[in-house]
């Protein structure tokens, strides 16, 4: 008789599924055309991040592939970009674009963050607008492993502004309502991942409902 058992790794696994954002499903194909106006701040948040032609980078929670061709331009054709996406749907017009643009040195890896097998040890990564893995210390602790030390870290996103801005907290929370599985954290969305990096640098954006953080992976005491 075959026995089979469902792990806490699994049960966790399909929590997740089950609570991804219908932005992310129904909505992918639209996904562009909504976020297309917030490219001036993926340009500020890459911006951020130092990397050079020839290295390798991670886009985590790459979505559509909006921040890759930005990323690419800074690592060149001799460079890499490992998208790393959990929505199949996201993930497939993330691939149109990059047979479309032929781009051979983009690549994406679908697999929730948490266990995703990246094939790479990375010279930065990227978390752009991915409020939910950077409330995952699995996710974050997952990449960090296939960073080198010393490698850049940006990440920047929507957060609560000040607590008596209540008309930019009410717009922050209909911009991001679509794209976040809980508010939980967005006051300081970084707190998981400054555990992680030193070197850690804040800035706010947008009055406070916006930031870039960057830093780097540590290095070994010498
Ligand atoms: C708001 S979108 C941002 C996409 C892209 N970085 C951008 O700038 O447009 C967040 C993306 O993170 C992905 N995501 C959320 N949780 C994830 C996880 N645990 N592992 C991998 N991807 C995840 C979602 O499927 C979605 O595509």
């Amino acid at each position: 008789m075959s026995k089979t058992s469902t792990s806490g790794a699994d049960v966790h696994r399909l929590d997740r599924q089950a609570a991804r954002q219908p932005a992310y499903r129904e909505h992918a194909c639209s996904y562009d055309q909504r976020t297309g106006a917030f490219q001036s701040y993926r340009r500020a948040i890459i911006e951020a991040l130092p990397v050079s032609r020839g290295q390798v980078v991670l886009d985590v929670g790459s979505g559509t592939g909006l921040c890759c061709g930005l990323l690419r331009e800074k690592v060149g054709a001799q460079g890499g970009v490992v998208g790393i996406e959990e929505s199949p749907e996201m993930a497939a017009v993330a691939r149109e674009r990059i047979a479309g643009e032929g781009w051979r040195n983009v690549t994406v890896v679908e697999s929730p963050a948490e266990d995703a097998e990246i094939p790479v040890t990375a010279d930065a990564a990227l978390f752009c607008a991915v409020h939910d893995i950077l409330q995952s210390p699995d996710a974050l602790r997952n990449v960090m492993t296939k960073l080198r030390p010393g490698a850049r870290v940006a990440a920047g996103g929507g957060k609560w502004a000040a607590r008596w801005m209540v008309g930019v907290n009410l717009q922050a929370r209909m911009l991001h309502a679509p794209y976040v599985r809980s508010f939980e954290g967005f006051d300081r969305p970084w707190s998981h991942l400054e555990q992680l990096i030193e070197d850690v640098h804040v800035r706010e954006l947008a009055l406070g409902s916006g930031y870039i953080v960057t830093g780097q992976a540590p290095q070994p005491p010498s």
